[in-house]
């Protein structure tokens, strides 16, 4: 293999990061996910009716070249689950090795992030603005407007990523459709 990375650039669309080679596109529905939803009732509901999609990703890793920067584009569509909007399964960064960073292209919504101890910490996600996630911090992206919400992220190579701890505990705060927009909650199960 070539010891070095060529040189190249994309588009940061969605579209480019379809056409992109080596990339590769993970697409998660509703069924895939609905163990994640406060509301069992309404997320069964859902997947019956229709099963939407929730949220696709396009990423490039370079986990086994053991350097370079791993990077993805995430698209979250718009929609609600009971209260809760659509959001990513959420990670660790296994033993906190990686620092990442999430630039906002389009949308509107909320980053969620939490320590093994429960902190939590939300930050707003606005286009044109990017959002630091400390490696020791767990995250989730929550589309809380009425569009995709579309993001580009960079991370470390050889990052192990832990969906275990997230998909048995969830996250301390929900994100949830309130009477004037979208409100923080605390999750009853966490
Ligand atoms: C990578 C990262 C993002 C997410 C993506 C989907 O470390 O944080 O690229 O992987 O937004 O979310 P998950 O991976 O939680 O399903
Ligand atoms: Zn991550």
């Amino acid at each position: 293999m070539d010891p070095f990375i060529t040189p190249f650039r994309v588009q940061l669309t969605t579209e480019a990061f379809h056409e992109f080679r080596n990339g590769k596109v993970s697409r998660r529905r509703l069924s895939s996910l609905s163990n994640y939803y406060c509301d069992q009732e309404a997320a069964r509901f859902s997947v019956e009716q229709s099963d939407p999609l929730v949220y696709e990703v396009w990423e490039l890793e370079y986990e086994a070249v053991g350097r370079g920067l791993s990077f993805g584009m995430t698209r979250i569509f718009p929609g609600i689950v009971g209260k809760e909007f659509f959001f990513t399964r959420g990670h660790f960064h296994a033993d906190s090795d990686g620092d990442e960073m999430y630039i906002v292209l389009s949308g509107h919504g909320m980053l969620v992030m939490s320590s093994h101890a429960g902190d939590c910490q939300i930050l707003e996600m606005i286009p044109g603005q990017m959002c630091y996630v400390p490696g020791h911090l767990a995250h989730r992206t929550v589309n809380v407007g009425e569009e995709p919400l579309v993001f580009f992220t960079i991370w470390p190579p050889n990052l192990v990523h832990d969906y275990e701890t997230i998909a048995q505990t969830g996250f301390p705060k929900l994100i949830v459709s309130g009477l004037s927009g979208p409100e923080i909650i605390s999750n009853p199960n966490y």
